[in-house]
């Protein structure tokens, strides 16, 4: 239908005739001359409507409306002096129309395509109109680009692409499962996979090697920001390989990716730290070290401390632990409470948290004059304490020093705007994850990453003798600028060493044998040593575009209630079509849902 792309006319092409077809970006009359900037997938091109060129062509353009489907034949001609547009692609020249197709036209569109919209329920209604506008438009555009990047990557580097079952079985991912009742198998579910991870280790056991996925996950989990109930993995295993292998790879694969849809160049190596240094000194196990603002241990300074509340602490092997949020002392009652907010959700078992602030070189503090003169100089000098800045504490377990003082310090970098530079991506790897920790609620061991990873092989001893809080996994993590971006491991390859790692999980040998039976039997039958890792591809595209909401990269996402408010999805189901899969459904209607 179309000679060109609306991005594609130059003053080379002057004096064709061609033909156009897509939307009418916008319609202006000129005393009696009409100009369309006339859109498709690639860019505009301005047509111009005038009565000397063709009298009915002209007259027909005055009914001309936004985001009518229109086709337009004309000549390529030379914008006049003055009158280019150096904002766009096609900027120099005009298509003068000599006959106009309206294709189909548009009713008044609920929203203005060229305003942002906060409304996100009205933008999520109409999606496919909010995809028109050229920031979502540019978002799928470089999602599709950096796919086909890994897609090549891999595929270069000998992996084979394989499709796994989406009608599955409950995976132990950690969320719950999304299930589908079975017509032919009266009384039984399948379930969504949250990941593929088990028919990825029995590839390997099928000797395939090298496998990767553009993988559907399915969890059903409480929603956020970088979290959607449907999203897709970049999923990948191999046999015969370490941890360096995967590591190597995937910083390949992300360069690739980034280079595709950014056209930078990202490190070739990224920097290493132990999950425990992660906790310890960044309070997360997915840093955001754009900015610094580390944990600091105070042992040394309160270690004679006859300050009751931090003595018993530390005598009680917890940690006294702070952070310096430079230059923020003038940080506003607000911004006070909302950290006080966030440190006592993350634990903190007090109201306030204990801070020093040093202003006009006077220092403001709950806690200043409880301090010996020894303690204020060494704490000034420990924490780089300096006029204009903050310095918040917490004392407590090791763990929930850490967790707090992550959270306040990952708060005070958005309040102080330390994490907004565009250009800066700062990939890490964290390694040397637990293997095991202990879930009070459901009373028993859990598995950090998932039940198949392999434990540490210097932790095996600690794993026999019961000590189950410090045996290390070979488990590791991608992570940028705060966003855990993958994760991965070597696995278990040997079904005695697979069914003690259930058993610790308690999974009785019987459970086993219902759930797990097809991999334990797997592993019998000559099992490679294998491993690998899955990256977040909804997580990537947003990081690449700069999005702060997975949502803004997926073309149609799910509300945080896990609704698609355009297909109106979930829905209900009625009595007959529940029958013919053998469910009933035990929710009772509120008066006010029930239909009248
Ligand atoms: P994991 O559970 O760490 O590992 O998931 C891998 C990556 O998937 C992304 N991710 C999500 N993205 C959007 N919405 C969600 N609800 C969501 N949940 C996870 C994250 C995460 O890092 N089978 C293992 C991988 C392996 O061991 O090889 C797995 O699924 O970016």
């Amino acid at each position: 239908m179309r000679t060109h792309h609306c991005n594609e006319l130059s003053e080379s092409h002057i004096g064709e005739t061609v033909s156009l077809i897509g939307w009418v970006n916008s319609a202006r009359d000129h005393g009696g001359v009409i100009f369309i900037d006339l859109r498709d997938r690639e860019g505009l091109t301005q047509c111009v409507f005038r009565p000397e060129e063709d009298a009915v062509v002209a007259e027909l353009s005055h009914s001309l409306r936004e985001e009518d489907v229109v086709r337009v034949t004309g000549k390529v001609a030379r914008r006049l002096e003055g009158a280019e547009n150096d904002k766009m692609a096609t900027g120099t020249v005009e298509i003068v129309a000599s006959k106009l197709e309206i294709v189909n036209k548009a009713d008044v569109l609920p929203f203005q395509l060229d305003k942002e919209l906060s409304n996100e329920d009205i933008r999520m209604k109409y999606r496919y109109l909010d995809l028109r506008r050229p920031r979502m438009a540019k978002n799928i555009r470089q999602r599709s680009k950096i796919t086909s990047a890994a897609r090549r990557f891999l595929d270069e580097s000998g992996f084979f692409e394989i499709e796994t079952p989406i009608l599955s079985n409950p995976t132990p991912e950690g969320a719950r499962d999304f299930l589908v009742p079975s017509r032919l198998n009266p009384g039984k579910f399948y379930a969504l996979p949250q990941a593929p991870q088990q028919y990825k280790q029995l590839m390997m056991v099928a000797g395939l090697e090298k496998y990767y996925q553009i993988a559907r996950c399915f969890r059903d989990e409480d929603l956020r920001a970088d979290r959607q109930p449907e999203f897709t993995q970049i999923d990948i295993e191999a046999s015969f390989i370490g941890q360096e292998d995967i590591i190597k790879l995937v910083q390949g694969l992300l360069g690739a990716m980034f280079k595709a849809g950014l056209g930078i160049d990202i490190p070739a190596e990224f920097p290493r730290m132990t999950y425990r240094e992660a906790m310890d000194i960044y309070g997360s196990d997915k840093p955001d070290t754009r900015f610094d603002m580390k944990i600091t241990d105070l042992a040394d300074v309160f270690g004679a401390t006859e300050f009751k509340i931090f003595r018993s602490i530390l005598d009680g092997a917890g940690v006294v632990r702070a952070i310096n949020a430079k230059g923020f002392a003038g940080i506003t009652t607000g911004q006070m409470n909302r950290l006080n907010e966030i440190a006592v959700q993350a634990g903190l078992p007090v109201k306030n948290l204990a801070f020093i602030k040093l202003e006009g070189g006077e220092y403001k503090s709950p806690l200043w004059k409880i301090f010996t003169e020894e303690e204020k100089a060494n704490v000034t000098s420990k924490m780089n304490l300096e006029e204009g800045d903050i310095v918040f504490f917490a004392a407590g377990s090791r763990e929930s020093v850490s967790t707090i003082l992550g959270r306040v310090r990952s708060e005070c970098a958005v309040m102080q705007e330390l994490n907004n530079d565009p250009g800066k991506f700062n990939f890490l790897w964290v390694v040397d994850f637990p293997l095991l920790a202990h879930d009070e609620e459901r009373g028993h061991w859990v598995a950090v990453h998932h039940p198949f990873t392999r434990p540490h092989p210097d932790d095996i001893g600690l794993l026999e003798k019961g000590d189950y809080a410090n045996v290390r996994a070979v488990a590791y993590d991608v992570v940028l600028n705060g966003y855990e971006l993958g994760g991965g491991s070597i696995r278990i390859h040997e079904k005695d060493l697979q069914a003690k790692m259930f058993g610790v999980l308690g999974v009785t040998p019987e459970e086993q044998q219902i759930k797990f039976a097809h991999i334990l039997d797997a592993f019998r039958f000559g099992a490679p040593p294998h491993g690998g890792l899955a990256l977040g591809l909804d997580r990537i595209a947003m990081l690449v575009a700069g999005e702060d909401s997975i949502r803004e990269v997926i073309a149609f996402p799910k509300n945080n209630k896990g609704a698609d408010l355009m297909a109106q999805s979930p829905c209900e189901i009625g009595m007959k079509e529940l029958r013919e899969v053998y469910v009933q459904s035990t929710y009772k209607k509120k008066a006010e849902e029930a239909p009248k």
